[in-house]
């Protein structure tokens, strides 16, 4: 038993394809912290609200149109059933939609303060608007479009139960990866120590905690100016060891190391 046993996180997700989700929860760490009663996950079908002796759960758009629109009695008798034993201020329930707010690591962190996380995955074209009004807020994994909100859940799952105190090993830890600070990891290497001609930084093998921390940190900031230099345009997210790098400032050697990453 695990020594974080007061604390559960249970993930609810409402779909009209549960089966997809059975190898995400019988595998891997998303298992384990399952086993130890950290997370649980609980699958919901749609089609079990569904309208009629064919338990119809879609109809096609007012106005006209291609593809069918999930209709909001189904959706909100769901959402209403699954949270009606909740406390409301403990837990949140999501809509998984292209047009929502895109996720990122400070709101995986957010999500893992409530007691009880319901996503909602849409298929076909997508929920009727007044479902809108029956969610605490709209998310989005990125700017392009999926077949449905499986795959989304699944990512928004694996992000938010990750940072749970006790699901990773000491080895699997997660104090510094990217967007951890608001900048990208610093470049990883492991043997052999010449791969093609390309060798391993020599202060890498030095031994010397000091300088490889300064130079882990200068190679952070560097490859974020490289690669994603909209995430130093903004400094709400940059925290901690990092901050400082931004600003120009002098460097200074942070305390927390990296155990390892998964
Ligand atoms: C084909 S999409 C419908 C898109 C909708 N017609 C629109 O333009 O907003 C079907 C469902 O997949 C999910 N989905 C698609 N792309 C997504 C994304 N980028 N992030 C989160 N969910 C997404 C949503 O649940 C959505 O309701």
């Amino acid at each position: 038993m695990s020594n974080f046993s007061n604390f559960m996180l249970n993930f609810h997700i409402l779909t009209l394809f549960p089966d997809i989700f059975s190898g995400f929860l019988t595998e891997s760490i998303l298992y384990r912290a399952k086993e130890q009663g950290l997370i649980s996950v609980h699958l919901y079908s749609l089609r079990d609200w569904g309208i009629g002796p064919h338990k119809q759960v879609d109809d096609s758009p007012y106005g006209g149109g291609t593809g069918m629109v999930l209709m909001a009695p189904v959706v909100v008798r769901a959402i209403r059933e699954i949270t009606k034993e909740w406390d409301r201020a403990k837990s949140r329930i999501v809509l998984l939609t292209p047009q929502g707010k895109v996720f990122n690591e400070p709101k995986a962190k957010d999500l893992t303060k409530y007691e009880n996380v319901l996503f909602i995955c849409g298929r076909y074209e997508g929920f009727d608007e007044r479902i809108r009004d029956f969610v605490d807020e709209e998310l989005s994994i990125g700017d392009f479009i999926l077949n449905g909100g499986e795959v989304a859940a699944m990512a928004v799952v694996e992000a938010v139960f990750r940072l749970i105190p006790g699901v990773l090993t000491k080895e699997e830890a997660t104090e510094i990866e990217s967007f951890t600070d608001g900048l990208l990891e610093y470049p990883q290497y492991t043997r052999p120590e010449e791969f093609m001609e390309k060798k391993v930084p020599g202060v890498l093998l030095s031994g010397h905690h000091a300088n490889i921390e300064k130079w882990r940190e200068e190679k952070s900031l560097e490859k974020t100016k490289e690669k994603r230099p909209d995430l130093l345009e903004s400094g709400d997210n940059l925290k901690g060891p990092m901050n400082h790098l931004k600003h120009g400032g002098a460097t200074h050697h942070s305390t927390h190391g990296k155990e390892g990453e998964c």
